[in-house]
């Protein structure tokens, strides 16, 4: 884990690993949904991962991945994890379009791809980029995801005051 490198207290970062953490839980939720062969419940939770994945790789392109890539060490690394970014997309559409035995596919990719994002590329990230470089990567990336409901107007998700935490408060 990358509690060596402190990169995990760099907002941003904490940030998006606390979102991989969230994207792969709504993930196991959708793998169950597809082992139980329930197609409502698949779609169901197809869209709650596509909720989640697509506004956090958003993020993570238009922000720090287009600073990293400006330093050439870095470009190729960084177009292959976008180029994953959009496989994983076009597997999860397939998924939820009726191709359930690919759940377990998209989980697998999904966990290999992740990895290579926290114990990769944010660790690198942390060694690499300077304190100019961590305020372009800040005023670049978009707003945490606003509040997400259901459509039935139950809050399932809130990013909007940054990662979970579950500490009581005073
Ligand atoms: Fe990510």
């Amino acid at each position: 884990m990358c509690s060596y490198c402190g990169c995990q207290s760099i907002t941003v970062v904490g940030r998006f690993m606390a979102e991989h953490d969230e994207i792969i839980n709504a993930t196991g939720e959708m793998v169950r949904a597809a082992a139980s062969g329930d197609p409502e419940r698949v779609r169901e939770t197809a869209q709650v991962v596509a909720r989640l994945l697509s506004p956090h790789t958003h993020s993570e392109e238009v922000g720090l991945f287009s600073v990293m890539r400006e330093q050439e060490e870095f470009t190729e690394h960084i177009d292959t994890l976008c180029g994953e970014h959009s496989s994983l997309d076009v597997l999860l559409e397939a998924v939820a379009g009726g191709a359930f035995e690919r759940a377990p596919e998209f989980e697998k990719e999904l966990r290999t791809h992740i990895d290579k994002e926290d114990n990769g590329l944010f660790p690198a990230a942390a060694m690499s980029l300077d304190g100019t470089d961590w305020e372009r990567v800040d005023a670049t990336t978009p707003e945490a995801q606003e509040a997400i409901t259901d459509g039935r107007g139950h809050l399932l998700h809130s990013h909007s005051h940054g990662p979970d935490h579950h500490h009581p408060h005073p």
